[in-house]
């Protein structure tokens, strides 16, 4: 996966998007999605709140896992993409909301074991996520997952060079075409733990930029 710099400018048009990632990403984009439901789903039966969902493609694996899922994006073609992916989810097993991330913190408290978010957080503000990971943090049962997929800042600096240099055509071009970019998150694991969580693991691919990370609301 060279970059992500052009997921906003394929969000604009969200029966493409899929595609697209999977076209930017030489479709490695699956292989994310598949990692974080796996590491998502502790048992079937459990309940996992979903946020920034898109067309549902973390969602679909989700619920296939037997997991009792909670998904919201602010979105509302995104969301119509998912519903129809989704269509024949099991009775019971799949909600969806319109809805923006902030907005969890109306759910109620320690109601979910598992807070999953895939290429969502690079989209917003550090204080946006700053709030959002918090109420997170009270959305979960003590000992309840955080599970997270995201592109962030590699850690060595060779590989930010190399980073840096491989994503600048895409950068221009989603500038360009979008006028608006994701930014690779600078230091998911501690913006996490400040919100009180604990990290549990962390696999980084793609020079280190693209990550899963695991942590847990202590119990
Ligand atoms: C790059 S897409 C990823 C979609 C999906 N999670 C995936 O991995 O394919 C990011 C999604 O997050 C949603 N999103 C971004 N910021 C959000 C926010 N603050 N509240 C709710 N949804 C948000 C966008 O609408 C978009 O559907």
């Amino acid at each position: 996966m060279s970059s992500l710099a052009l997921m906003r400018f394929l969000e604009a048009a969200p029966h493409r998007y899929d595609a697209g990632m999977r076209l930017i990403t030489l479709g490695r984009v699956t292989l994310l999605h598949r990692l974080l439901a796996e590491v998502s789903v502790p048992r079937p039966g459990a309940h996992v709140l979903e946020i920034g969902c898109g067309t549902g493609a973390v969602t679909e694996q989700l619920v296939a896992r037997g997991a009792v899922v909670t998904a919201l994006d602010q979105n509302p073609e995104m969301l119509e993409l998912a519903r129809k992916r989704l269509r024949e989810a099991p009775n019971g097993s799949l909600t969806f909301l319109e809805s923006t991330a902030a907005e969890i913190d109306g759910l109620p408290e320690a109601g979910f074991d598992v807070v999953v978010a895939s290429l969502c957080f690079s989209e917003m503000s550090e204080s946006e996520r700053a709030y959002v990971l918090k109420a997170a943090f009270q959305r979960l049962r003590p000992e309840g997952i955080l599970a997270v997929a995201d592109e962030v800042s590699p850690e060595r600096p060779w590989q930010r060079v190399l980073h840096a240099l491989l994503r600048l055509p895409q950068a221009g071009l989603a500038w360009l075409l979008a006028g608006r970019l994701t930014k690779p998150l600078r230091d998911l694991a501690e913006e996490v733990r400040a919100a009180g969580f604990e990290v549990r693991a962390e696999q980084r691919w793609l020079l280190g930029s693209l990550t899963v990370l695991q942590a847990e609301r202590p119990g």
